[in-house]
């Protein structure tokens, strides 16, 4: 399993249109070449996990960093053996900028975040690394 996890930070117009349409695309070429992952926005920040085939991993990430979306796209982390952790996600995708969505969903999603963060120290380097960033993320926003 071949993982990678970076960060980057969203351009200034991004809009929530552009998020579910980086969502759609994700979910279609994700499911289709057995690529699995989390993407996290908040703040104008994405940090996302991917997990999947070396060649494919390799080739998705170079077309997410000429993505236009976003820009200083920065590896966190890139170990080359792991397990897959996100097997049942083709792209789980949460906009924590978005206060005022509290569908049952989005609450669940975010109970299911807070709990994976706080499990992070006692998983594998690569997710530790991705949740810590994320409990930053809901930290700094007392979310
Ligand atoms: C933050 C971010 C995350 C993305 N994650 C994925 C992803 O997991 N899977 C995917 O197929 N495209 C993802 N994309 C979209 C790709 O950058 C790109 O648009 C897609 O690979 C289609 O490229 P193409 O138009 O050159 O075929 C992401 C884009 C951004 C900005």
């Amino acid at each position: 399993m071949y993982t990678i996890v970076y960060g980057s930070t969203a351009n200034r117009d991004l809009t929530a249109k552009d998020n579910s349409n980086i969502l759609e695309t994700s979910l279609d070429f994700n499911e289709k070449n057995d690529v699995s992952g989390c993407l996290i926005y908040h703040n104008h920040r994405f940090v996302q996990i991917l997990e999947g085939d070396k060649t494919i991993v390799e080739e998705l990430y170079l077309n997410i960093k000429k993505d236009k979306r976003h820009s200083d796209v920065t590896l966190l982390y890139n170990p080359s053996k792991r397990e897959r952790t996100f097997s049942n996600w083709s792209m789980a995708f949460i906009d924590l900028s978005i206060d005022n969505d509290n569908t049952e969903e989005r609450k669940l999603f975010k109970t299911n975040l807070i709990t994976y963060s706080e499990l992070a120290e006692t998983s594998d380097q690569a997710s530790a690394i991705f949740w810590s960033e994320v409990k930053l993320i809901l930290e700094q926003n007392n979310l």
